[in-house]
């Protein structure tokens, strides 16, 4: 990074240059307010870059959830929005859609994720009962335990360590799996909850091999597995690249056979789909289907429109293909790697292998001095935010919340900072300000003094929770 002659990126990492697969035709100004206002924003915002107003932001890596850009034939699609009650052609374009890439038979809409994460534990979970997952989401636990559901970690050791470069880090731990239905019964098991990737673990991802021996222990025990399809499409990419036998198969086909493994799968679309809203859940079973179909009428809509708008619905039928297509998904990890790259030539710490959907800075190694409950992710997010005006997201003790028995903070392993990098969005010299940015705030970690929580909401904490510098 020394070198004084420009170079291109292929050059600064030894290898040829790749491109995104699609030129620019509209593009929305963005604005840079000053070191002043930055500080008065973030006081005003609690510390908490949800709080913030976008136009204070520069570079907006809150997240890559409905931040993507959609393309001409997706917004073409719009205009073709049938704005039916009831029926609308749309709705039958993007069931063909999921049935056709994700495979389920039966599909529901939603107006986002956690609308089929509701359904899907309203129906799924009875009171009491055990859902082993690879890893907690914020929103998907919640809805587990509002439903009466108890959640377990089932996720392998080394998704809870930022250093360790395994390749597949969402994988299942069968033996922790195995004691949970040994010691519960496996009637007393609602569903595996899988996610592919893991978000909270960095966005890394569960191994095909992985997959088929769930369904196989599943089956075996007469248990159903779900699926959180939010970025299997990334997750594809990973099995393309790392596992054996799947080089030569493409994205779409890998995905669809991932599911394969599974009985259902709920969807935030605003992910892997690139639309700005939408969600799905699709299960194969016709008596479950039957409840889900009851239920989406009474906290979404109908079942042929689920809370979304037909345009909407047409947009992810052309976002779903669209994201499956490989070269796409490269351009999308590779320019997440990209700046992932830039940090590590700096040493800077972050979960490894870098993932599929943001970098993960990791606040813990940013300031040792600090304990989980001085905050060091929130910190750290308010540090990025005054010194370039760029907006991640804690990924901490925050998100983890309480214990829902104990009411007692979760103290995750993983203190993280996380700049999410929206699709088809940001170009090559907004990673490099943003690597320059991090490096400023690593620079100065020594001066950090953490936050203290002054407010505190009672579900999903981070997103409204104020902060002041301590
Ligand atoms: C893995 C995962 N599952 C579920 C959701 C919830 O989706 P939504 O935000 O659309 O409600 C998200 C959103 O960030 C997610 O990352």
């Amino acid at each position: 990074m020394s070198n004084s002659t420009p170079q291109t990126m292929g050059q600064q990492f030894g290898r040829r240059s790749w491109a995104e697969p699609w030129k620019i035709k509209m593009v929305e100004p963005l604005t840079m307010v000053g070191r002043a206002e930055r500080q008065k924003a973030l006081v005003e915002a609690g510390y908490n870059t949800f709080l913030l107003r976008s136009e204070e932001v520069y570079i907006d890596l809150l997240t890559d959830s409905g931040t993507s850009a959609m393309s001409d034939r997706q917004w073409a699609g719009m205009m073709t929005g049938d704005e039916a009650y009831a029926g609308s052609r749309n709705y039958y374009n993007l069931e063909a859609a999921i049935r056709n890439h994700y495979g389920y038979r039966y599909i529901v809409p939603t107006h986002q994720g956690r609308g089929a994460e509701h359904l899907i534990s309203q129906v799924a979970i009875r009171r009491g009962q055990y859902v082993p997952g690879n890893m907690y989401f914020t929103t998907t636990r919640l809805h587990q335990e509002l439903a009466g559901g108890v959640f377990v970690d089932v996720i392998v050791d080394a998704a809870h360590d930022p250093a360790d470069r395994s390749p597949f880090k969402g994988d299942v731990d069968l033996a922790k799996l195995e004691r949970v239905v040994r010691e519960q019964g496996a009637a007393n098991i609602a569903y595996v909850s899988l996610a592919a990737t893991v978000n909270m673990a960095g966005g890394q991802p569960v191994s095909m091999g992985n997959a088929k021996t769930l369904r196989e222990f599943c089956g075996r025990h007469g248990i159903r597995l779900f699926l959180d399809a939010t970025r299997l499409v990334e997750n594809a990419f990973f099995i393309q690249e790392r596992e054996p036998g799947y080089a030569g198969k493409s994205i779409a086909q890998i995905a669809r056979e991932f599911c394969d493994c599974t009985d259902g799968a709920w969807m935030s679309a605003k992910k892997d789909s690139l639309v700005n809203i939408g969600g799905w859940l699709a299960v194969n079973d016709w008596t479950l289907f039957e409840e889900i179909r009851n239920l989406v009428v009474v906290y979404e809509g109908l079942h042929t429109y689920g809370g979304l708008a037909g345009r909407d619905m047409e947009a992810m039928a052309i976002g779903i293909e669209e994201s499956m297509q490989d070269d796409h998904v490269r351009s999308r990890i590779g320019q997440v790697r990209y700046l992932g790259e830039l940090l590590e030539d700096w040493d800077i710490p972050m979960v490894q292998p870098v993932g599929g959907h943001a970098i993960f800075l990791d606040a813990r190694a940013f300031y040792p001095q600090l304990t989980q409950d001085q905050y060091p992710a929130q910190t750290l997010a308010a540090e990025l935010y005054l010194d370039s005006g760029i907006r991640s997201m804690e990924r901490g003790v925050v998100s983890a919340g309480r214990d829902a028995v104990t009411g007692g903070h979760h103290y995750p392993k993983l203190e993280l900072t996380r700049l999410t990098i929206p699709r088809r969005v940001y170009t090559q010299a907004h990673m490099d300000v943003v690597a320059e940015s991090v490096k400023a705030v690593y620079d100065g970690r020594a001066a950090a003094r953490g936050l203290k929580m002054v407010y505190e909401p009672r579900y999903l904490r981070f997103f409204q929770a104020r902060f002041e510098p301590l």
